[in-house]
């Protein structure tokens, strides 16, 4: 027997092992609350242009009710034979209600019907992806606020540059979050287009008010051009783009607590409940979560690459192909939604160590910086001040002695212009409290940043 939705024009059956190559079902079933939404909001317009009844449009409407009701209890039963979700909750309708079943597919086609539900699904995981966004956003905030005087070395290369403020190092974490967010939000714009009313690719005979269905699914607008509405892809790259900057922004931040809870920095713990031990050496207590956030930026880079490669050589309209785009899409979102899940509640729980963090901060000579500038501020030009700085820094290192421990005497053999009041700058205190403007890592200006985004995230 041929398939019932299309096999008209068929002399025999599907081959067995096309039929379940060529099906979605296993995975585009997860769209099926927005195929039903969909399909309710065609058919109430299909109504109100008059290409239904209204006891039609009844029927369907009861139908598809309980077929969400079933499906959402576990009582639905799947048939790779149907194809995908579209044809499975169709077929479903129709055993149901009968004859008006069969009449809700008028003037749409599969092609315009997949990219109408995928945009919703989108869209509604985009909002459950903002509010963990934000809670992430929210817990680095606070523990930004309640760590703005705490002292840690900044680094680059990985070699200790200038102190920091702990806090100071979370809201940059903060602000590439941020930027993460307004990408999510941009990105929502655009995915809320409707492709409805394309149908297979040209538009439809019948009489339809494609503006009615947008309002109606919540949509902006109709999409403007039918064959562009059935196959574009742009906002699911879009969307996994954005999807991975966030992972690599998620990734970078879980690399620094992989080397903050080392033995070697010792900075941070992260408490029993997020990491798990060795079954093998006893001692160990591994960082896994951090470990596998960043591992997954691997797959959501994969899912990006793997759509833009499915986009590329596709003429129009819509070409099977894009079947395809589903579990790269699917994937990035889990990925994005368990990661950001994990990081929300792990931020909060984070334990630094503020002395190991001051203890490092004070090796390294990490305050050579602040004595240059400080003999600018006496007349010296910054090119000699730095060739001065640079030769007490090789006295400390084959003596084994900080800046700030150095005596006035063993400092005043680079320069005469040091003075006692040298010691002001050579703290670390000192050294942090100096970068006082905007974006600078005064505690002071760390408590206005953490103020900011606090009252930006209160507005959401
Ligand atoms: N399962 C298909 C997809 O995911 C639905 C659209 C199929 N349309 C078609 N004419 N074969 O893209």
């Amino acid at each position: 027997q041929t398939n019932q939705q299309w096999g008209g024009r068929f002399s025999e059956p599907t081959d067995a092992f096309v039929a379940r190559f060529t099906a979605s079902v296993d995975f585009d079933k997860r769209l099926y609350r927005q195929d039903i939404q969909g399909s309710i909001a065609h058919a109430k317009m299909l109504a109100k242009v008059g290409v239904l009844t209204e006891q039609e449009r009844d029927d369907i409407l009861r139908g598809l009710e309980e077929i969400l009701i079933e499906i959402e209890r576990g009582q639905f039963e799947w048939s790779v034979a149907l194809e995908d979700v579209h044809m499975n909750i169709e077929a479903a309708l129709t055993k149901k209600i009968g004859i008006a079943g069969k009449k809700l597919h008028t003037g749409r086609s599969r092609n315009d019907q997949v990219a109408t539900d995928v945009r919703l699904y989108v869209r509604d995981e985009i909002d459950v992806i903002l509010d963990e966004l934000s809670r992430l956003q929210f817990g680095l905030a606070n523990l930004a606020q309640k760590e703005a005087d705490t002292i840690m070395p900044g680094f680059t290369h990985l070699q200790t540059a200038q102190p920091v403020t702990f806090g100071h190092h979370l809201m940059a974490w903060y602000e590439a979050l941020q930027r993460d967010f307004e990408r999510f939000v941009d990105c929502r714009k655009r995915v809320n287009i409707m492709p409805l009313g394309a149908a297979a690719l040209a538009g439809t005979t019948y009489p339809i008010d494609r503006h009615l269905t947008a309002e109606l699914l919540g949509f902006e607008r109709p999409a403007y051009n039918s064959l562009d509405a059935v196959s574009d892809r742009d906002f699911a790259i879009e969307f996994c783009s954005a999807a991975s900057l966030l992972l690599t922004h998620l990734s970078r931040a879980s690399e620094e607590l992989v080397l903050w809870t080392s033995a070697q920095f010792n900075f941070v713990n992260v408490p029993d409940r997020f990491c798990t031990g060795s079954s093998i050496m006893p001692q160990k207590k591994n960082p896994d979560v951090p470990e596998l956030v960043r591992g997954k930026s691997g797959r959501t880079n994969g899912n990006l690459i793997a759509l833009l490669t499915l986009m590329k050589g596709q003429p129009l309209a819509y070409n099977k192909d894009n079947q395809e785009d589903k579990e790269p899409l699917f994937d990035s979102i889990d990925t994005v939604k368990g990661c950001l899940r994990a990081f929300a509640d792990m931020v909060p729980a984070l334990e630094p160590r503020r002395e190991v963090m001051r203890e490092a901060a004070l090796r390294g000579f990490a305050t050579a910086t602040d004595l240059a500038d400080y003999l600018v501020r006496k007349g010296v030009a910054f090119r000699d001040a730095h060739e001065i700085v640079g030769k007490s820094v090789a006295y400390g290192v084959s003596t084994s002695k900080d800046l700030s421990v150095m005596s006035l005497d063993e400092l005043r053999q680079f320069s005469d212009k040091i003075d006692a009041d040298v010691f002001d700058v050579l703290t670390l205190e000192g050294s942090v409290a100096a970068r006082d403007h905007i974006g600078g890592t005064a505690p002071n200006q760390v408590r206005a940043a953490t103020a900011r985004a606090l009252a930006e995230l209160a507005q959401r």
